[in-house]
């Protein structure tokens, strides 16, 4: 049986995440890690608060307490609101665990062993208020590539381009706003990437079936000399990883700390480590990692958003290349593009667009899943408006999916009760609607193996609409008088239909598919049905079913203009 570790990009601690970044790996991983286990594969789904460097620091800071404190809560946080959006990870763990500071430091050993890390001394930028330097996020200025104004020391959110504190315009300290700097010396250890080229480009190569999006952001990385230059791995910070060999400090730098894109995708494994670890089963994720215990059966896909990507396909790869171990490499890479909120960015500063926990508050969580699910970013950037999130959550989940549903239980508790009719045979139109859904729901798994996202929702709609016009046009309520069998034919298909909708839908929408298979007493089912043609007399005459309920309210105009007004920001 194939094997497939599922790992999303992990969620920085600082501050809870918005919309965006939730389609940007969690959601889409999720439904994956969801489908595949119910086509009945292992899968083991990994993902882990990002909690070192500056962020933390600077946010921990701003609230007045210590940053481990700081990271306790908002863990905490992150992972009750990822319950509440049902997302099934086998383990949610967090970067400052007791393994990934084992398996950083490791890997740092490892390469100085290989020669892939070296000392060197190099000009940081010093501010003289605050007394301390400046890497990645405390300082900010304009991007030298794009221009864009709020670049930060490490990236620029604009362009994506990697950046160094020193390569700036017109920097400032973010902590102090202070101009008042200087570069000064300091040493840090810098891993040798341009070394690994070769083996880098080798690798990428193979990956013929990556989406376009990754491989062209790999491509661009491997062949400009910015993308593949020796990298700092430390940092002068007092939050991270220390760094150590061999148990003690790394002679000159007891102060520092490894960065935090040193230590964060090293925390996918160290996850996997806590997870078999709270498990008592401590060697078992060496069977998902570690090749030749296993995991050259394994197919590994990473979920991120397009500014992950390089870190993904260069330098956590380099890392494992460099270490010169057996350790796993990812084999499917799916990036996403940005959502935006009605045409313009999210802004946690400004208070702009939708966050996960307000999101909660006001519509279940099947309705955003439905909606980011059904508009994923990408092949391209997606803008959230409330218009289109009103007519989709009223067209598919209510119209479509909910009338379904509602129709034919309806029916059939008026006209015979609890028990489900149990007269007459499948006729032509039956047959026809059997041979289209499974053309769809073949379809719809092709689809889902290859991870595109949108596509398959587009399968799965449409089969829920071959529902609808199958009632349409088999009209059992006009039938009823003349021919009664054939009415009870009709409403026993399309309850076969309503359950089968409910198992296919449930990566998608499980709390809705959920409450429907409770309702109506449907068994619940370890693997998806092989097809349609053999489950449709799943359900049997001592199945009662009943009395309807509704299970997708419609969103008012009204709604959405007031929640447009909240969420526009300051
Ligand atoms: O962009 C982000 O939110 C990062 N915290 C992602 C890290 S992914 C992994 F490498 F840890
Ligand atoms: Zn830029």
């Amino acid at each position: 049986m194939k094997r497939i570790l599922v790992t999303s990009a992990l969620p920085y601690i600082n501050g809870v995440k918005h919309l965006g970044n939730l389609i940007g790996s969690q959601l889409p991983s999720d439904v994956y890690a969801r489908f595949m286990r119910s086509l009945g594969f292992d899968v083991l789904f990994i993902c882990a608060t990002d909690e070192h460097g500056t962020p933390a620091e600077l946010a921990a800071k701003n609230k007045g307490i210590p940053v481990e404190d700081f990271c306790q809560e908002m863990w905490l946080m992150q992972k009750k609101i990822a319950d509440d959006f049902n997302i099934s990870f086998d383990h949610f763990g967090r970067s400052s665990s007791k393994q990934n500071y084992e398996l950083t430091q490791h890997f740092a050993l490892k390469l100085w062993e290989n020669n892939f890390i070296e000392e060197v001394e190099e000009s940081q930028v010093y501010s003289l208020d605050d007394k301390r330097f400046l890497p990645d996020r405390y300082i900010t200025g304009k991007c030298p590539a794009c221009g864009y104004e709020k670049a930060r020391g490490d990236q620029c959110e604009n362009c994506t381009k990697q950046l160094d504190p020193t390569d700036l315009i017109d920097p400032e300290s973010t902590i102090s706003g202070s101009k008042l700097l200087e570069i000064r010396q300091t040493r840090h250890l810098f891993l040798k990437q341009s070394l690994l080229k070769n083996k880098l480009e080798k690798w990428i190569n193979t990956k013929e079936k990556w989406p376009t999006l990754t491989k062209s952001i790999a491509k661009k990385w491997l062949n400009t000399k910015e993308g593949l230059k020796d990298r700092s791995i430390t940092r002068d910070l007092s939050w991270g990883v220390p760094v150590k060999k061999y148990g003690a400090f790394w002679p000159g730098f007891e102060e520092k700390v490894f960065y935090v894109w040193f230590d964060a995708p090293i925390a996918y494994i160290a996850a996997t480590r806590e997870w078999s670890d709270s498990k008592h089963d401590p060697d078992s994720w060496k069977t998902w990692w570690l090749n030749g215990e296993g995991a050259e059966n394994v197919f590994y896909v990473q979920f991120m958003a397009k500014d992950n990507i390089p870190f993904h396909t260069i330098s956590f790869p380099a890392t494992i290349f460099g270490a010169e171990e057996n350790w796993k490499l990812v084999d499917f890479i799916k990036g996403f593009n940005w959502l935006l909120y009605e045409g313009g960015k999210f802004s946690t500063s400004e208070n702009r667009g939708i966050f996960m926990d307000k999101a909660l508050d006001i519509y279940p969580a099947d309705y955003w899943r439905w909606w980011l699910l059904s508009n994923a970013p990408e092949s391209s950037d997606t803008d959230f408006t409330w218009a289109s999130f009103q007519s989709t959550v009223n067209k598919d989940l209510a119209d479509v999916l909910g009338n379904f549903i509602s129709r034919v239980s309806s029916f059939s508790v008026s006209k015979f009760g609890q028990k489900i009719p149990s007269k007459g045979k499948y006729g032509q139109l039956e047959i026809e609607t059997i041979e289209k859904i499974d053309l769809h729901y073949k379809c719809l798994k092709d689809l889902m193996e290859s991870i595109e996202i949108r596509k398959s929702c587009s399968e799965l709609r449409t089969i829920w609409v071959i529902g609808n016009e199958y009632l349409q046009r088999a009209a059992p309520w006009s039938v009823f008088k003349e021919t009664p069998e054939k009415s009870q034919m009709i409403i026993r298909f399309a309850l076969n239909l309503i359950y089968f909708y409910s198992l296919i839908s449930e990566p998608f929408i499980p709390e809705s598919c959920e409450k429907i298979q409770k309702h109506f007493q449907f068994n619940k089912m370890k693997t998806l049905p092989q097809n349609l043609d053999s489950f449709v007399d799943a359900l049997n005459d001592t199945h009662e079913i009943s009395k309807p309920s509704i299970f997708f309210q419609k969103i008012s105009d009204e709604e959405v203009f007031d929640y447009q007004m909240e969420f526009s920001g300051n």
